[in-house]
């Protein structure tokens, strides 16, 4: 069974929020969530333009001003929150890296080290 880290409980997560997350102790956020439109969604906190920048532009600010998409500070590239797909910016048509998460019954939102199997994200689609 894969080691699993918790993230946050479910209620630290409103709708439109995004959050960053350490859970491996590297000494800066790595991962990133963000609810919309009722489901969360994980991405590796790392913009595919330029060799996996972070991207708030300060702590847990992620989305752009309407909350629609997810926004790299560095260059301004812009991600579809469901998918990770890069739609507007210097690295358009490249992807976020999908993390694995998982949603207890409590509705506490894990990440799983290894993957394997269908993540969060797959079962939401
Ligand atoms: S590093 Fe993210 S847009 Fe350039």
């Amino acid at each position: 069974m894969a080691a699993k880290v918790l993230l946050c409980r479910g209620d630290m997560l409103a709708e439109g929020q995004s959050r960053g997350f350490d859970p491996w102790c590297e000494g800066r956020d790595t991962v990133l969530l963000v609810r919309h439109g009722g489901k969360v969604f994980g991405w590796r906190d790392a913009c595919p333009h330029h060799g996996g920048t972070p991207m708030a532009w300060r702590k847990d600010a992620y989305l752009n001003a309407d909350r629609t998409r997810i926004v790299c500070a560095a260059h301004g590239a812009q991600f579809d929150i469901a998918s990770g797909l890069c739609t507007l910016g210097p690295c358009l048509g490249q992807s976020l890296q999908c993390v694995d998460i998982e949603l207890s019954s409590e509705q506490d939102i894990y990440i799983r080290r290894d993957g394997g199997g269908e993540t969060e994200h797959d079962k939401q689609r």
